[in-house]
């Protein structure tokens, strides 16, 4: 991307200054007009192209942003109105849903967060945001960081998994890769938290339903990875959908102000959600559209998205007295604060010579790289894989394999299927001295080996994307079937946006890679591992149900008072299913074989505000280099309320070369050691504590240690 390097070179130096923002904000807040101050409310969605509508909106000032609109060209055109002809001149921000890359499509946030490596999500996004950028983008719609439980919620494809602090990792990252140090330089752009709060806990997996959600869950579960993107300084928050134990997000004063503003120190601005003010109607909430405005601009919802309950309600609830113009002028003032930091004010406009390409080498280089990283290998039985050298013979079955939308997933941005390589293609350019044969729906008698594409398309998972059945297609079956019978070697690779449930294949395939939707250049990241040119080392960010009838099944849960024993009737168990995962939260194996020992922690006991250094060693006893994700469980029992099975508080991956070994250290302090306890604040109370150091939630060596009174 040297054009890139070019305009950095004749940019940065403008964003160098910067301006006292509060002062600009103040003088430009007292000449503005209320319909000009609910203007700078009001976001629209519009065609890729722009409208003539949205031109005239922003000629007279009554438009603050738009989404979906993209182009420099298109963006300009609606710029200009703002910039040269309405009054105050106020530009407008351009926003897209940036969800894991723009035109070069990256693994979607799920796959990326099994590499468990924070650099391949900033490396992606850092990426995402030049290329939108290139084409007028200044801010996205990510990252979304609603921690999810339930697989048949189809969004759980865009999110980081069930883990607090895995997921506080990634939102770190993800905010780093698209704001930089300086959201208003070259090639970056303004994050958003979505979706503020609870969304992933929808009663049932029915996207857009019902959670209820107590304070203390809310507190330890959900909020953590919102709270890690406040920290990292992202820009913006969006308010999602969901009744939040009776009160629509998007209308939620204890979360939009308390805790966002007060508690976590939140100094960005919120825009709802598509539509979500409305929606507060249908919730039963509101009334009518004048009370959904209401409700929605006093709890802390900056900038309507696409309903113009605002700009049509708001003037009259101030005539009358029912909202403080006080209350709009702080939602404009944090409008036009991250307008002014964001440079928008110097440079509105976008270089009409420019625009976002092709994937390019560079890009398709980063996207490749986050694709093996992301591969996760659930099984191996008797290293099938990775491939022996000279196959003569090939068989790749599924329509998946050749499908270009399969690996590129939901909310793939500018991303175009003929672009992505396909799983098929990937295995064709890395054997070439093979005779590769594709198959969709047959099977093909004589081959030496059979790779197995299975899973979902692209379009079943994402938004309002909710399966109530988690099993494999039939016709995906029907093809494992086929190829076992021919005892040949079979292997499968799983597309999917969710985790699913492998009865069919799980036990009688030997060796299963789980791709999630691995982008751009999926089909060349899944042919290395497969042909052994990569040793695939990701982890499962979120727990592999057996059956559906599990579900909501994650590693985290509490002990109950009868944890399920198989020998005692009266326990928390199913009479027709095992209450384990077929997969649990960090499992991933590898084509060499690791091992940990050593464990041993710096002290027996520490003070209440102490820390403790836990350190262990993995070692490489295989014949393949490999990296191991090493991580750090926590137990607590004793204390004022009841704690889950096992908390992860850290972890690391670590590459080693064939016979190495390499010490790990992670510190606990107050920070990790930290909960809300019985008077629901925040703080490190005395007793025992377990440590577990692993290489799953399941197993690994064991200690402990004491936290004194
Ligand atoms: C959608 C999604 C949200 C997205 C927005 C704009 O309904 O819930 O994640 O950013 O609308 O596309």
């Amino acid at each position: 991307m040297k054009l890139f390097a070019i305009l950095l070179m004749i940019a940065a130096p403008a964003f160098a200054a910067s301006r006292n923002n509060q002062e600009r904000v103040e003088n430009l807040l007292k000449r503005m007009t209320l319909d000009e101050k609910l203007g700078q409310l009001q976001q629209s969605g519009g065609p890729v192209e722009g409208s003539l509508d949205l031109v005239d909106q922003a000629g007279k000032g009554r438009l603050s942003s738009t989404l979906n609109v993209r182009g420099a060209k298109a963006i300009n055109q609606i710029q200009r109105a703002a910039v040269e002809k309405s009054r105050l001149k106020i530009p407008l921000i351009f926003a897209f849903d940036v969800i894991h890359g723009y035109r070069t499509i990256f693994p979607i946030p799920l796959a990326m967060a099994s590499s468990w490596d924070p650099a391949v999500v900033e490396s992606a996004s850092t990426l995402a945001a030049r290329e939108a950028w290139m084409d007028g983008l200044r801010w996205t719609f990510s990252p979304m960081l609603d921690i999810a439980r339930d697989p048949r919620w189809g969004r759980v494809a865009e999110g980081n998994g069930e883990d607090p602090y895995l997921g506080s990792a990634m939102a770190r990252a993800y905010v780093r890769g698209y704001q930089g140090d300086d959201a208003s330089a070259v090639g970056r752009l303004a994050a958003c938290a979505k979706h503020w709060v609870g969304y992933g806990a929808a009663e049932a997996g029915r996207d857009y339903s019902t959670t209820e959600i107590s304070e203390r869950t809310l507190r330890e579960i959900y909020f953590p990875p919102f709270r890690a993107a406040v920290d990292a300084g992202v820009w913006t928050f969006m308010s999602a959908f969901n009744d939040l134990d009776g009160v629509p997000a998007s209308a939620n004063h204890w979360t939009l102000t308390d805790i966002l503003r007060h508690d976590m120190g939140f100094k960005g601005f919120v825009v709802s959600d598509w539509d979500s003010v409305l929606q507060l109607i249908a919730h039963g909430l509101a009334a009518n559209e004048a009370d959904a405005a209401k409700r929605a601009l006093s709890a802390g919802v900056d900038m309507e998205m696409n309903s113009t309950t605002y700009m049509k309600e708001l003037p009259s609830l101030i005539k009358a007295g029912k909202i403080p113009m006080a209350v709009v002028d702080e939602a404009v003032r944090r409008v036009l604060n991250a307008k002014f930091a964001l440079g928008l004010f110097e440079h509105p406009y976008a270089d009409e010579s420019k625009k976002a390409g092709a994937p390019d080498e560079e890009s398709r280089t980063v996207a490749r790289r986050a694709a093996e990283r992301s591969l996760v290998l659930l099984k191996n039985d008797n290293g099938v894989l990775p491939f022996f050298p000279g196959i003569k013979k090939l068989a790749v079955l599924g329509d998946l394999a050749d499908d270009g939308a399969a690996v590129l997933g939901s909310w793939s941005g500018d991303g175009r299927p003929e672009e992505a390589v396909t799983i098929l293609a990937g295995i064709r350019d890395a054997v070439p001295e093979t005779q590769v044969v594709f198959s969709s729906e047959t099977v093909i008698k004589d081959a030496d080996a059979y790779v197995l594409v299975l899973g979902e398309k692209g379009d079943m998972s994402g938004e309002a994307s909710s399966r109530a059945y988690l099993g494999l297609r039939g016709e995906d079956l029907a093809l494992a079937r086929g190829a076992l019978i021919t005892g040949k070697p079979v292997v499968a690779v799983l597309l999917n946006g969710r985790p699913l449930t492998l009865t069919g294949i799980v036990d009688e395939v030997p060796a299963i890679i789980e791709a999630w939707q691995p982008g751009t250049e999926g089909g060349h990241a899944v042919a290395s591992a497969l042909f052994g040119k990569i040793n695939p080392g990701g982890k499962l960010p979120i727990s592999f149900p057996r059956t559906v009838g599990q579900v909501p099944l994650y590693y985290n849960h509490k002990s109950t008072g009868r944890p399920a024993e198989d020998e005692n009737h009266f326990t928390s168990k199913y009479l027709d299913a095992p209450v384990t995962p077929q997969f649990p939260f960090g499992w991933g194996l590898s084509y060499t074989k690791f091992s940990l020992s050593d464990l041993r922690l710096s002290a027996p006991k520490i003070a209440r505000g102490g820390s403790v250094t836990v350190k262990a060693s993995v070692s490489n006893d295989g014949a393949m280099a490999g990296d191991e994700v090493v991580q750090l469980y926590i137990k607590r029992r004793g204390v004022s309320v009841t704690r889950p099975v096992r908390e992860l508080k850290g972890f690391s991956r670590v590459a080693l070369p064939q016979g190495a070994k390499k010490e790990v250290a992670f510190t606990l302090g107050p920070k990790e050691l930290g909960f809300f306890g019985l008077d629901m604040r925040y703080s490190v109370e005395p007793g025992p504590v377990e440590v577990f150091v692993g290489t799953s939630s399941v197993g690994g060596l064991s200690a402990s240690f004491t936290i004194g009174e």
